[in-house]
C-alpha cells in the first residue's frame, strides 16, 4: 500500500507530479489558453462584485491560503483576507452578502472551519470549498467548489493536499483576474504555461536533489532550533516549512517574514542555529540577499532555497537545495518540496514516526 516506499509521506511527497496534474486534468488548457472550474463559474457574478474575499482555513490549508491572499490580490485586484478559522468563528468578525468565503480543507471534516463557515453563510456570505475529500461535511455546506485531485493523504503531515491546494488556487486567480479584466493577456498566457510546467519541474527537484537534502538533514539533525525565513510569495512556504519541521521531528522551529528578524528573531542568531531561506529568484531577490548577508555575519547556518543558476545564493549558503527556475508567482509550488523532504529526512534520521507524529490527528474534529 506504500507502493515501494518506507512511508506515507515519502510516497505523498513523490505524488506531488502526478496529484498536482490531476489538479490541472480537464482544467488547464494551454492550447487553448483557457481555465475551466465550474464551481467559479457558478458563483461569477457574486465574485465579480465581492467586496472582499475572505479565506477560512487551519494548518498547512491557512498557508495555502496566506499564499493566495498574495496572489488574488495581485492578479485581480481584490480585497482578500485571510483567518484562522478557530479565531474567525468566536470573534464576531463582519460579514455581509457581498463577501465571497474561501474554505480551504484537505479532509473537509476540520471542526473549527466547518463552524466558521456555518456562522458565516447564515450572515449571507457565499461560500466557495477548496476541498480533498470528496462529499465531506465542508463540501456540503459550501455553495459552489473545487475539489483539488490529490487522491487520499495518509500521512498526518499534508504535502500533496498542499501543493495540490496551491494549484488549484492558481487556476482560480488566473481564472477570476481574466474575468475582472485585471491581467494582461500576455501575463495570463505567460502563467497558464509556467503552471502546466510546475509537474515537470517538481519531478526534477525529486530526480535530482535527493541525496543533497539527505546529506542536509543528517548534518542539521540535531540542532535544538531552526529558524525559517522568506519574503513576499515565498513567506507562507517559511510558515510551512517550520510546521513540516516540527510536526516531522519535533525540533523547534519558527517562520518569519525574512525583514521582521530584526525585530526580534535575530537576537536568536549564534554558530548553533540553522537558519533556512526561501530565496527563489524573485523580485525580492536583492531584499533577501541583503538579509542572508545579515545572518552570516552573525555566523548563523546559512540553509538556502535557490533556483538553479542563482550563483549569489550559491556563494553566500552554507548548504543549498536547488529548484527549477520559474515565475515568482509559480515558484512556491517548487520551494515547497525540498522543505517537505528535509522535513522528512531529519524524522528518519531522529528515528520517529514520521507517518504519526505524536499527539496529532489526521482531521482535528473536535476544537
Ligand atoms: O483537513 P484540513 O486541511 O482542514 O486540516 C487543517 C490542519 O489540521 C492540517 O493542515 C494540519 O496543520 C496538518 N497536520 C499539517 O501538516
Amino acid at each position: 500500500e506504500k507502493g515501494g516506499y518506507d512511508h506515507f509521506m515519502l510516497k505523498e511527497i513523490f505524488e506531488q507530479p502526478q496529484t498536482i496534474y490531476d489538479s490541472f486534468r480537464g482544467r488547464l488548457d494551454v492550447e487553448h489558453n483557457t481555465i475551466a472550474l465550474s464551481g467559479l463559474d457558478s458563483i461569477k457574478d457574486k465574485l465579480m462584485e465581492a467586496r472582499r474575499i475572505i479565506i477560512v482555513a487551519c494548518g498547512t490549508s491557512w498557508h495555502a491560503g496566506l499564499l493566495a491572499e498574495y496572489i488574488i490580490e495581485e492578479l485581480c485586484r481584490v480585497n482578500v483576507e485571510v483567518e484562522y478559522a478557530s479565531e474567525f468563528r468566536y470573534r464576531n468578525p463582519i460579514i455581509t452578502s457581498e463577501d465571497v468565503i474561501i474554505a480551504i480543507s484537505q479532509s473537509g471534516e476540520t471542526a473549527d472551519t466547518l463552524v466558521a463557515l456555518e456562522n458565516a453563510k447564515k450572515q449571507g456570505a457565499t461560500i466557495f470549498g477548496l476541498v480533498n475529500v470528496v462529499g465531506s461535511s465542508i463540501a456540503r455546506i459550501s455553495d459552489a467548489g473545487a475539489y483539488t485531485h490529490a487522491g487520499p493523504e495518509i500521512g498526518v503531515a499534508s504535502t500533496k493536499a498542499f501543493t495540490a491546494q496551491l494549484a488549484v488556487l492558481q487556476l482560480f486567480a488566473l481564472k477570476l483576474a481574466k474575468l475582472k479584466n485585471t491581467i494582461s493577456e500576455e501575463r495570463y498566457v505567460h502563467l497558464l504555461h509556467e503552471l502546466n510546467a510546475v509537474p515537470q519541474k517538481v519531478q526534477w527537484i525529486l530526480d535530482n536533489e535527493l541525496e543533497n537534502i539527505k546529506t542536509i538533514a543528517t548534518k542539521y539533525k540535531d540542532a535544538n532550533d531552526f529558524l525559517y525565513l522568506g519574503r513576499g510569495y515565498n513567506f507562507p512556504i517559511a510558515l510551512e516549512g517550520a510546521l513540516k519541521l516540527k510536526e516531522i521531528s519535533y525540533i523547534h522551529a519558527e517562520g518569519y517574514p525574512a525583514a521582521e528578524m530584526k525585530h526580534g528573531p535575530i537576537a536568536l542568531v549564534d554558530s548553533t542555529l540553522p537558519v533556512v531561506f526561501i530565496a527563489t529568484k524573485d523580485s525580492y531577490h536583492e531584499k533577501i540577499v541583503s538579509n542572508m548577508q545579515e545572518i552570516k555575519a552573525r555566523k548563523g547556518r546559512l540553509i538556502a532555497v535557490a533556483s538553479m543558476g542563482d550563483t549569489t545564493t550559491l556563494e553566500l549558503a552554507e548548504d543549498t537545495m536547488i529548484v527549477p527556475a520559474a515565475d515568482e508567482i509559480i515558484a512556491p509550488l517548487l520551494s515547497v518540496i525540498p522543505m517537505q523532504l528535509l522535513a522528512y529526512y531529519i524524522g528518519i534520521e531522529r528515528d520517529l514516526d514520521v507517518d504519526k507524529p505524536r499527539n496529532l490527528a489526521k482531521s482535528v474534529t473536535v476544537e
